[in-house]
């Protein structure tokens, strides 16, 4: 397994590219299955993720084709040639089960292995499969799948979730689409992923209104037809690179960011007293010289803080003058990065689901492990601020959420390399 070996204490001055989205383009690929015509998507990021989605598209009938090294990528679902997402790719990647929704609405019937557990928590599936039954299919579980069948077709319905979940909604999104009826969603997530969504479901030809608020109705029709459609930046990519200069000191350039996706992490960048600043071509932040300040975050849906820039926020909160507290609401288990920047002289004190970081003067670098994707880029930031050499070891997580992360941090003046695994 590769590690990677970063060299911190250099300032960063440069500019970044932000990719299309890694959570749009997994729920935008699964789309393809709702339409007989080809779908084409244009700035997709090049991940692993990506290609275990293509994997499963592909064990389904689709034909994927992936041109310019894998940023624009074709899927054509003609022809479903199966209708079962196997266990052995599903538990990869847990958006798998976003295949569901779309299978059902347009074949009626499908299985699904239930992606179990992860790092992170527990992460269950029942709002999605309620959101199914509402639609009118009849779910089994058994044998660790999800057997679910709409013979009929599925039914319009109003669906209120009892609280955020953005999976949940993609994939009642994409049932809705071709369901009889109207559907209304409820406490629907905002994201901007769903945003992205339904404007790619609605130039296909469905119906839909209110995206972006917490209700959005469908209104369901007979048929989608094909579309080129171009991934939201990924927001999540964005803030991360946003905060190397924050870590390190120097100014860079983050090419593609919008501050409206990414409103409540800048008002937080701007109170730890960083300068962050829109141009013509993204998001530009400054460090000058001064103290971090301590700052408190709360995790929370759209359009909140991010759970999933919680780690790498935590990275720069290590070196902060005072003490700030992180509060995690969306998922149970997700300080498992804490531990590791302990390791690189950080103080922090885990309490469920909050976090109490102390700021220390500086952080030392130190061999570290990375227990899943944000976790793994956290370490690497806090390897970018810290005296001496980091190891990030198990990096393989990070390959799949974030393209040529040394490249692109590199090309701004850190010092960092792969190191290959055996
Ligand atoms: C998506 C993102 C992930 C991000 C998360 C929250 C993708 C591929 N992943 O994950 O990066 O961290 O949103 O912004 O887009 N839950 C249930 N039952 C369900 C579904 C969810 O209890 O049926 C719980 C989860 O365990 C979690 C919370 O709801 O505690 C929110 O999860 P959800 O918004 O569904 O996250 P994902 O869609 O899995």
């Amino acid at each position: 397994m590769d590690s990677i070996l970063v060299t911190g204490g250099t300032a960063l001055h440069g500019e970044i590219p932000i990719a299309g989205a890694k959570n749009a383009c997994l729920t935008l690929m699964p789309a393809t299955l709702l339409s007989e015509d080809p779908i084409t998507l244009t700035n997709a990021p090049r991940l692993s993720d990506i290609k275990t989605m293509g994997t499963l598209l592909e064990s389904l009938g689709t034909e994927v084709t992936s041109m310019q090294d894998g940023k624009v990528l074709t899927m054509s679902s003609h022809n479903l040639t199966n209708l079962t997402a196997d266990y052995d790719i599903v538990r990869k990647m847990r958006a798998s089960i976003l295949v569901l929704g779309p299978m059902l609405a347009r074949a009626g019937q499908a299985i699904a292995s239930l992606p179990g557990g992860c790092a992170i928590g527990a992460r269950p599936v029942d709002l999605h499969l309620k959101a199914m039954e509402a639609l009118g299919a009849q779910i089994e579980l058994r044998d660790g799948y999800v057997h679910a069948k709409a013979p009929q077709g599925l039914k319009g319905a109003t669906i209120e979730f009892p609280f955020v979940s953005v999976g949940a909604t993609e994939n009642a999104l994409l049932a809705a689409t071709l369901a009889r009826g109207t559907t209304i969603l409820k406490q629907a997530a905002r994201e901007p992923e769903i945003v992205d969504l339904a404007e790619c479901l609605i130039a296909m030809g469905a119906q839909i209104d209110g995206h972006g608020t917490s209700t959005i109705t469908i209104q369901g029709v007979d048929r989608l037809h094909g579309v080129t459609h171009p991934v939201v930046t990924d927001r999540i990519e964005l803030g991360t690179y946003m905060l190397a200069p924050a870590v390190t000191g120097g100014e860079v350039e983050c090419i593609g960011g919008k501050i409206e996706l990414i409103e409540a992490f800048c008002e937080k960048l701007d109170a730890a007293g960083l300068s962050v600043e829109q141009t013509q071509r993204g998001l530009k932040v400054k460090r000058t010289n001064g103290d971090i300040k301590a700052i408190n975050v709360t995790t929370e849906p759209f359009p909140g803080f991010p759970t999933d820039l919680q780690a790498q926020m935590m990275a720069l909160l290590c070196t902060a003058n005072g003490t700030s507290v992180l509060e995690e609401k969306i998922f149970e288990n997700r300080f498992m990065h804490a531990p590791e920047l302990a390791r690189m002289g950080a103080q922090i004190e885990v309490n469920g689901g909050m976090a109490t970081v102390t700021g220390v003067e500086r952080l030392k670098g130190a061999p570290v492990m990375a227990t899943d994707l944000r976790a793994s880029v956290s370490l690497i930031l806090a390897g970018l601020a810290a005296e001496g050499e980091t190891l990030v070891n198990r990096v393989y997580h990070l390959d799949r959420g974030y393209e040529r992360v040394e490249e692109k941090l590199g090309n701004c003046g850190a010092k960092i390399e792969r190191i290959k695994g055996q």
